[in-house]
This record gives C-alpha cells, sequence and structure tokens, in this order.
C-alpha cells in the first residue's frame, strides 16, 4: 500500500517536472530566461530574455555551435541600466521590468545592433511599451539615451513583444503585440471573472532603416480568436520560405499555465497579409514540455528559440531556454 501510493507520488513528481534529457532543451541548465530571441553574427549564436529576477536585465547567452546544443557561455547582463538615461528619474522606463528583448543586427544601415525592449512606464507601471536601445556590439551594453517609448499606445494597454524583420526587398518592420489585458487587470489569464480583453492585436510597422523612424502607420496581423486562446495572441515572429511565403509565428494562451503554445499562419500575398488556416507548431505535451512558447528564430539558419515552463502548470520555478530548427514546407511549418 505505502510504497504503491509512494510509487505514484513519485511518477507525479516525474511528470510534473521536465525532465528530458534531449540536449537541445533546458540549454541553460535550468536558468530562468523567459520570451527568447535570438540573432547569429559572424557565425556564432546569440540568445536574449526578459530580465530574469538573478540581477540581469536582459540576459545574454551564446553559443557558436548551435546545433551542438551545449557549449552556451555564462549568462551575463547586456543591458546594465546605470547611466542609461531612459532609467533615470524623469525618464520613462522602469529598472527590472525590461521584457521581451530583440536584437537586430543593422547590416542595412551602420553595422550596429538595435535592441526593442518592453519595459513598465515610469508614468504607469501597470504598462509596458516598446523601447529602442543600441551598442556597438551585439552582446552589448546596450544603451537608450531617448526621452519616450518608440511605440506605446498607452489607452489600448501599451505594447510588448516587439520583433524586428529585415525582408528581402531591404524593407525593415516592427512587429508587436497590443497589450489588451494590461489595461483590463491582466485580463481573462489573470482574472478569468473580468470582462475578456478582446485587443491583442499583433501589429506590423514598417520603419527605416534607423529601426526607428516609423513609415506610415500599423496595420493588423492577426487578433485572438476569444476563448480559445484564453483572449490572448503574443510574440509575433516572421519568417519567409524559399518559396517566399511568409510565416508568422505566435503564441496564445495564459503563459502561466500549460494552455500556453505556438501557432503559425501564412501569407502568399505580402507581409501584411491576409494570413490564412492557422496551424499548430507546439503545444504542452510536444517533447516532454509544458507551456511551449515565445519563439523567436533566425531566418537565414532556421535556428529556433522558445521558452517553456520548468513545472508543470506555473511558472514559479521559471522558465528554461530550449532550441531547435524549423522546417518550412510548402505552407507547413514543424520543429525539429
Ligand atoms: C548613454 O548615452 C547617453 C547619451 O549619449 C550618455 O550620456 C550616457 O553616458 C550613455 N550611458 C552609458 C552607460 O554609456
Ligand atoms: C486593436 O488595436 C489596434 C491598434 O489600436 C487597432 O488598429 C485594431 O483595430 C484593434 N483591433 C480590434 C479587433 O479592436
Amino acid at each position: 500500500m505505502l510504497s504503491s501510493t509512494l510509487d505514484s507520488l513519485l511518477i507525479g513528481l516525474l511528470l510534473s517536472v521536465q525532465t528530458n534529457a534531449d540536449p537541445r532543451y533546458n540549454v541553460l541548465d535550468g536558468a530562468n530566461f523567459p520570451d527568447p530571441s535570438i540573432v547569429k553574427v559572424h557565425g556564432k549564436s546569440y540568445a536574449f530574455a526578459t530580465n530574469d529576477g538573478a540581477g540581469h536585465n536582459i540576459p545574454v547567452t551564446s553559443n557558436p555551435r548551435f546545433r551542438k546544443a551545449s557549449g552556451w557561455s555564462e549568462i551575463t547582463d547586456a543591458f546594465p541600466t546605470k547611466g542609461v538615461p531612459a532609467f533615470e528619474e524623469g525618464g520613462w522606463a522602469v529598472e527590472g521590468t525590461t521584457w521581451a528583448p530583440d536584437v537586430n543586427h543593422l547590416t542595412d544601415y551602420d553595422g550596429s545592433f538595435a535592441m526593442y525592449y518592453s519595459p513598465a512606464l515610469q508614468s504607469n507601471d501597470a504598462i509596458h511599451c516598446i523601447g529602442l536601445a543600441r551598442s556597438k556590439k551585439v552582446e552589448g551594453p546596450y544603451n537608450d539615451s531617448s526621452t519616450a517609448p518608440l511605440i506605446c499606445p498607452q489607452e489600448a494597454g501599451g505594447a510588448i513583444d516587439a520583433s524586428g524583420y529585415l525582408d528581402d526587398d531591404n524593407k525593415r518592420y516592427i512587429l508587436y503585440k497590443i497589450d489588451g489585458p494590461a489595461a483590463n487587470n491582466g485580463g481573462y489569464c489573470n482574472s478569468p471573472d473580468n470582462p475578456p480583453s478582446l485587443n491583442t492585436s499583433l501589429m506590423l510597422q514598417r520603419v527605416k532603416h534607423d529601426a526607428a523612424t516609423t513609415i506610415g502607420g500599423p496595420v493588423v496581423l492577426y487578433n485572438n480568436r476569444g476563448i480559445e486562446d484564453s483572449y490572448n495572441v503574443e510574440a509575433p515572429t516572421i519568417v519567409k520560405s524559399k518559396d517566399g511565403i511568409y510565416f508568422l509565428f505566435f503564441s496564445f494562451g495564459c503563459y502561466s499555465d500549460n494552455s500556453y503554445a505556438t501557432s503559425y499562419v501564412t501569407s502568399t500575398h505580402g507581409i501584411a497579409g491576409p494570413y490564412g488556416k492557422r496551424k499548430n507548431l507546439l503545444r504542452t505535451g510536444d517533447f516532454g514540455l509544458f507551456a511551449p512558447g515565445g519563439a523567436d528564430i533566425d531566418e537565414k539558419s532556421g535556428n529556433v528559440v522558445f521558452q517553456s515552463s520548468k513545472t508543470s502548470g506555473t511558472i514559479d520555478d521559471g522558465r528554461v531556454l530550449n532550441t531547435g530548427k524549423i522546417i518550412l514546407k510548402g505552407r507547413s511549418a514543424s520543429l525539429k
């Protein structure tokens, strides 16, 4: 009796903690590395993440042999905020709230690096907006001397999860999410009894080669489908296949439980869409992972980074960094 109770306890424990021994997953040995992004520079892959609660505003690690999975460098801080005007008193960004970085190599501009990030506003710390920090070196230190965020629809809940994209026609874009839930007490995921926050539109904004100056206004690429998405889509990223088809990847569900997962839609009509039938890429249970989402893809190599919860059904034990390779065939994508 006792031993079978112990057995089932043990089995329950094993099932609730990520134990996958595949070297592509949890590559940083349990380190908290949420909302990862990837950029490849001179053959070396760099991964960045949301502030980790372990002293890094923007954790960064690199690996010269991405496919080997092992060999990620010690995590350092790409964005120390001391002496950074945006974070000073009278600036606009709150230290320790630096979400969802995305680093872009401005090969079409001056060869420097531009990092989008989404900190809380000093004027209202329930709202996050998109800022831009720059560095001559990919690993930082980044600096932001702006006096205001780059994109900030504050009434709509702010904007987060920016991602830069340079198309092969040399046009540059920013993708982001309207953060409706932030204007609605965290929305459905934080408090399911609240009126749902319907607007989590994934937006596309064209910018000049400086990665900052906007050209025209934003367009809506995709919004959530209501309750089946927990009224939430986020973390957009675009890659174009060799056949010229645009793949818009995004996460949906509640990031703090096992509903969080990754979908995509495709467009044969150009980057602004319309995007067609939705398909799933990754969900809880795939590869033994919990809440796999926040994917970012290096278009040339197909290298992918994404997060998953260390423990089933909660992010309290952190979100770990996973890697893979995206395979695009026709209008379908899969992860290897
Ligand atoms: C960031 O840039 C501003 C403006 O150029 C400069 O005054 C400040 O010292 C820089 N901060 C750091 C940490 O380099
Ligand atoms: C969501 O917000 C964006 C930006 O304010 C707006 O363009 C869009 O129409 C809104 N979408 C819906 C479905 O309300």
